[in-house]
């Protein structure tokens, strides 16, 4: 039913597809954790050079694991410390090319260089953060973040916080 393999073309071609594939998946669901974890399998079967790419949900006045795919994580982030608490702090997205030039980085993986951190933001609320991760230094860059920030509303209209 979806295409399972990471795309070689231009950068637009991968995200009008991971677009139009996340639309197909998404389609007459609305349960969080299946949402998440599908779109996690989605992005990590399509998107090349990642390391980690996953969820992490805002419970009881902290970041808390969701859904993911890469290697096991640390499970609980408080808001403002690492780059995905921070993300939170700053209701904002964070593009760092470097993490180990990021003060306070929480390395949950020691082959993660790049990271990119979108808060999943509804009605002006803040629920949690999309969190991927790559080995690459400079992995990421603002046609990514417009791409992802995208898919986390299209993400955050589908799926009941
Ligand atoms: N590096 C993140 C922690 C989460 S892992 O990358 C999965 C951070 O600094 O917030």
């Amino acid at each position: 039913m979806f295409v399972v393999e990471k795309l070689s073309g231009s950068k637009a071609e991968l995200y009008d597809e991971l677009a139009r594939q996340t639309r197909g998946l998404l389609e007459g669901e609305r349960d969080l954790i299946a949402n998440a974890a599908n779109t996690a399998a989605l992005i990590w079967a399509l998107v090349p050079d990642l390391n980690w790419a996953g969820f992490y949900f805002l419970k009881g006045g902290e970041l808390v694991l969701g859904p993911f795919q890469g290697k096991p994580a640390c499970v609980r982030i408080a808001v403002g410390k690492g780059v995905c608490g921070t993300a939170v702090a700053r209701r904002t997205s964070m593009l760092v090319e470097d993490v180990h030039a990021f003060p306070g980085h929480i390395a949950c993986d020691s082959a993660s260089n790049s990271e990119l951190v979108v808060p999943l933001i509804q009605n002006g609320v803040v629920h949690g953060v999309l969190d991927l991760d790559s080995p690459l230094l400079g992995r990421f860059d603002e046609d990514d973040r417009v791409a992802f920030e995208k898919l986390v509303s299209f993400f955050v209209a589908a799926t009941d916080l």
